[in-house]
């Protein structure tokens, strides 16, 4: 299973956007390396560096360049030693494949949405429900493979803004995102459709937020969600009002976000889970690759108090620490966990 003490891994949906920074995440990670990338119809038998068409603002990894893009292959994957799947495949064919994976023995960390409310799989974010990995045994591992879900993308920056308020008593959430082109994938939406537009409607999305945020926060407070598509590349904008049973002012907020300290040190977190940024127009998309390591620290800004309601903008990079990253943290949970790496 393991070369250079690294540990083999595929990225499953390699050619698309989120596939992407899983190649750029994991091209330079300290526990695991790529050896199988797959794809459905993009460049299958070419190597990833003449087949992609790459999109990110962040350098290409030339250490997967050489790597033969192949079909998903249960088969293959065994016999090359691989058992660690990051899947960033379409929702709508992801549940059979990774159910699939799963009963065969691989651990899934997928991006997809197809598994996210099964009663035993986490919504896993590890600065945040740490605990809720344990769900895997319910699956059946240690004796069998088993599927973590990370957040959609626009959800996962909510319940990292909103966890560190639970303490002042969450009962109600309004919130309206401005989410980017990226997010809808590649080649994605068509440019008549949204340039120089915005599209006050993402299918599924506004349902996606409220029942998610529930199950990540384990609290039950009324949510209102309002997602809109705008024509920018990379980041999801979110204007937030939280209504708390207690009183808290823009201060406390504050401090409770400068303590957001992760109980893991994993290579994947920030140091901080929010970081709050003084002065007007704070955060904005420009940000969205910022931080250490970048793309996965989530941004706040623009802090309001109106009676019992708090309000504040949030920025959350979708494809790292809303896509890609976020799994490769879970993986990285996973191994502290149950592979002793302490
Ligand atoms: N984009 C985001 O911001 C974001 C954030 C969080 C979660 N997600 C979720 O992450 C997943 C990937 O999203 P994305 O934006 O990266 O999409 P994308 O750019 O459209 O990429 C989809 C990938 O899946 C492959 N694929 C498509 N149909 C396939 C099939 N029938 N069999 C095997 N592989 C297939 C594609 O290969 P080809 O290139 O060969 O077609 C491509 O590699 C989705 O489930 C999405 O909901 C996306």
């Amino acid at each position: 299973m393991k070369n250079n003490n690294k540990i083999n891994v595929c990225v499953m949906g390699a050619t698309g956007l989120i596939g992407q920074a899983f190649v750029n995440i994991l091209s330079s990670h300290p526990v695991f390396q790529i050896v199988s990338l797959t794809g459905s119809k993009t460049g299958i038998g070419e190597k990833y560096r003449d087949a992609i068409n790459w999109k990110l603002p962040l350098a290409f990894p030339d250490k997967a360049g050489d790597i033969i893009i192949s079909k998903p292959d249960k088969k293959s994957l065994g016999n090359r030693g691989i058992q660690v799947v990051f899947s960033a495949l379409p929702s709508d064919i992801a549940g059979d494949i990774e159910d699939d994976l799963r009963n065969e023995g691989f651990f899934v960390f997928t991006n997809a949405g197809a598994h996210r409310y099964d009663t035993d799989v986490p919504i896993l974010v590890p600065d945040i429900n740490p605990g809720s990995i344990k769900l895997i045994e319910e699956q059946g591992f240690p004796k069998s493979g088993f599927i973590i879900t990370n957040p959609n993308c626009s959800s996962a920056g909510l319940s990292v803004a909103l966890a560190p308020l639970k303490r002042f008593g969450i009962e109600e959430v309004t919130v309206s995102t401005y989410q980017a082109i990226s997010g809808a994938g590649y080649p994605g939406l068509s440019a008549m459709d949204i340039s120089g537009n915005v599209i006050p409607h993402i299918e599924g999305e506004e349902e996606k937020i409220e029942k998610e945020t529930r199950k990540i926060l384990e609290i039950d407070p009324e949510i209102f969600a309002t997602c809109v598509r705008v024509p920018v590349l990379y980041g999801h904008l979110e204007t937030i009002w939280v209504e708390f049973s207690g009183s808290p002012c823009p201060e406390d907020i504050q401090k409770a976000w400068s303590k957001s300290v992760p109980e893991f040190n994993l290579p994947s977190l920030t140091s901080r889970s929010v970081e709050y940024l003084t002065g007007p127009g704070y955060p904005g998309n420009h940000l969205s690759f910022r931080g250490d390591p970048p793309g996965m620290q989530v941004y706040t800004g623009g802090l309001k108090k109106r009676g019992r309601r708090i309000g504040f903008n949030l920025l959350v990079n979708n494809l790292v620490r809303g896509g890609a990253g976020g799994s490769v943290a879970n993986a990285e949970l996973f191994h502290e966990i149950y592979r002793g790496s302490k």
